[in-house]
């Protein structure tokens, strides 16, 4: 096993290449954007800008009374009792693990097909990232590799203690499932809503689905902001206080207490500012986002595997990922970008083959679909304000490059 360390952990941001693709320009017909945040600011006019100008004039940079009111609206939203935001979806799992109780050595499950940030919150806190596999037509983690997963670090006298499960591209994951699993072992649940912010389960909002829940405010996230942020949802108030006190030094009852090891994990005010314009229209986005998903289905269904959601799920549909076979992946990909459609690939590799991660466990019977969905998926332009006719376009264009490929 890999021993890992300050020096041999780079911090991959395999997530930066979203902001690459997020658009500064209007759509027109040269260029088509993979996300268009510009759309979204032109919807909300002068808001944005009048309330960073508030923020400006009462001049409470930090811990601005926009913060209260952002964690309170966010609450009131999902359905949590308690939101503390901070300062990044990596901040926020970091700080819900620690709030977790999870110790050096501890083993923690997560998914091999994801964003690196959990698996890197895992190590960087001395606990040892467990490698399961994921489910192919949800991309979300396979209860049965946690089994399998669980059986592995026992059997190398590791202590599992916890799962980090990801609801990638915007759908949640199988708590039922899950829970099942975790109660039967003792672990806890901890849920990486970077993703799926808006989602929810039979009726059930993302945030409310485990003991504690995280999101990222990633300009590129369903719910975004102008810069990093992110947030923590929980119902105990035993967790909401661990983990405002770890946010912030580890502060006890006055500024200069420190009662535990903490960090500067704020969210600044400025975020916030813009958080609260954002949350207004975000169920109407979502709605927007979820008819968006619908005429994909329909354009492209015949062609290439299309997502499906779970009975009784909704997906925030952070990202539109159709799967294509391991030979045409890429060639339609090229195809594609010389016909100027942006499509990103998430992720081209799965984790254990990230130098970093190689030497870490994984579960029995190995991560197999990982690695075959890092092969074939193949992320398309998916943004609240595709319009109808750019759509058609993009499957329009998608269906004659998937022609060109297959007609050899
Ligand atoms: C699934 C997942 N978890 C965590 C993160 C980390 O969020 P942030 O970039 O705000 O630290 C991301 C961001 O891309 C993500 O997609």
């Amino acid at each position: 096993m890999a021993r890992i360390t300050p020096d041999n952990v780079t911090p991959l941001r395999a997530g930066m290449a979203t902001a690459n693709l997020l658009s500064t320009a209007p759509a027109d017909d040269q260029h088509i954007p993979f996300i268009d945040l510009q759309a979204q600011r032109r919807r909300l006019g002068k808001r944005i800008e009048d309330a960073i100008a508030r923020v400006l004039n009462h001049g409470r940079f930090v811990a601005g009374p926009e913060i209260d009111e952002l964690e309170d609206r966010l609450s009131a939203w999902c359905g949590a009792r308690y939101t503390i935001s901070c300062a990044s979806g990596t901040t926020a799992l970091s700080l819900g693990l620690s709030a977790l109780g999870a110790k050096y050595r501890d083993a923690v499950f997560v998914p091999a097909f994801t964003f690196v940030s959990p698996a890197e919150v895992i190590a960087r806190l001395g606990c040892i990232p467990v490698l399961v596999d994921v489910v192919e037509d949800t991309f979300n983690i396979d209860p049965d590799s946690l089994v399998r997963g669980i059986q592995m670090a026992e059997e190398h006298g590791l202590t599992p203690r916890g799962a980090i499960v990801i609801d990638l591209f915007g759908q949640p994951a199988d708590y039922p499932a899950l829970q099942k699993i975790a109660t039967a072992h003792g672990l806890w649940l901890m849920a990486d809503a970077a993703q799926s912010f808006g989602a929810s389960l039979q009726g059930r909002n993302v945030g409310q689905l485990t003991k504690l829940t995280t999101t990222s405010f990633f300009p590129s996230k369903p719910l975004g902001c102008y810069g990093d942020g992110g947030a923590i949802f929980t119902d105990s108030e035993e967790i909401a206080t661990e983990v405002r006190s770890r946010r912030q030094h580890g502060q006890g009852d006055d500024r200069m207490t420190h009662v535990r090891i903490g960090m500067n994990g704020r969210l600044d005010t400025v975020q916030a500012a813009i958080l609260l314009e954002k949350l207004t229209i975000l169920g109407d986005e979502l709605k927007n986002r979820d008819r968006i998903a619908a005429r994909y289905a329909k354009g492209l269904g015949d062609l290439v595997d299309v997502p499906s959601i779970a009975p009784g799920r909704t997906s925030a549909w952070a990202q539109y990922t159709v799967r294509l076979k391991r030979t045409e992946r890429d060639q339609v990909r090229e195809v594609l970008e010389k016909d100027r459609i942006p499509t990103a690939i998430y992720y081209h590799t799965a984790l254990h083959h990230h130098a970093p991660y190689t030497g870490y466990p994984r579960a029995h019977g190995g991560l197999p679909v990982s690695e075959k969905l890092a092969r074939t998926v193949l992320s398309l332009p998916m943004h609240p304000y595709l319009e109808a006719d750019l759509q058609d376009q993009i499957i329009e264009r998608f269906r004659t490059a998937i022609a060109a490929v297959r007609g050899g």
